[in-house]
């Protein structure tokens, strides 16, 4: 199958498992947000998946392709980006520069070059075009995240991975940065994304899976999920 695939992942850390057996699977185009109390293992899933964490068990299929030994710049190389949750980005560089530098580190798998990729991705992010010469530290928090996933955007991967795009915004700009992720999933970009923020996570993706210690509790349409009963009791603590 094509897009992202995780099979039966076991996965920690000093060989302890976070993660007991978790499947999942985001077909291409399709788009999944991971949600779950503290520590249930969601940054773990998001390491394993971009390839900063070794499964113990179980494999990670990309496109296809088994990436289960391939370290963070090979799977970076075959087409998942990924927007970590800090240092994102280059304060010092201006957010073009910034832009440059994520294109020359890994170029287009489709050999687009450097000036139609950023065309392409201002497309995405107009909001970022008026600060192209401003040094990334100047932004805005929100701005910035929109320029840590531009970045991540210029090699045109076929699956992006986002760690918590809100941690650390206010409502109003977590608002507009997912009016900015909306765009990306429209953009036909396989898209798995980890949230803390469940309403705005469930509201943009169309899958939601719910982890709860290292286990997929629950998995389904979006809408499903936020409209079940399991949210509210895992979050006000009734779990
Ligand atoms: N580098 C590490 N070494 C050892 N244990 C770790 C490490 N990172 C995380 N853990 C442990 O793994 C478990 C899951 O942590 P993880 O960060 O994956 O959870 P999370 O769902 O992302 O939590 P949060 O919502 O707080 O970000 C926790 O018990 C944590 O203490
Ligand atoms: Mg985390």
């Amino acid at each position: 199958m094509s897009g992202l695939v995780l099979e039966d992942i076991v996965s920690g850390y000093q060989g302890r498992p976070v993660l007991h057996g978790v499947s999942l699977s985001v077909p291409a185009h399709g788009s999944l947000t991971v949600v779950g109390p503290n520590g249930s293992g969601k940054s773990t899933l998001m390491k394993t998946v971009v390839g900063l964490v070794r499964p113990q068990e179980g494999r990670v299929l990309l496109e296809g392709a088994d990436v289960t030994r391939l370290d963070a710049p090979a799977r970076a190389r075959m087409g998942l980006g990924h927007v970590p949750q800090e240092a994102n980005v280059f304060r010092a560089l201006s957010v073009e520069e910034n832009l440059k530098v994520a294109f020359e580190f890994i170029p287009a798998r489709s050999g687009a070059g450097y000036a139609s990729r950023l065309e392409a991705v201002l497309e995405l992010f107009p909001e970022i075009r008026p600060k192209l010469k401003v040094a990334a530290g100047h932004l805005s928090g929100g701005q910035r995240q929109m320029v840590a996933m531009a970045a991540a955007l210029m090699p045109e991967p076929s699956v992006l991975a986002l760690d918590e795009p809100s941690a650390g915004l206010s409502p109003k700009n977590a608002e507009l940065l997912f009016v900015a992720i909306r765009r990306i999933v429209e953009a036909g970009v396989t898209l798995l994304m980890i949230e803390q923020n469940t309403r705005l996570g469930l509201t943009v993706a169309a899958r939601g899976l719910v982890l709860v210690s290292g286990q997929v509790r629950a998995e389904g349409p979006a809408p499903e999920l936020l409209a079940d009963g399991l949210m509210q009791s895992l979050y006000l603590g009734g779990h």
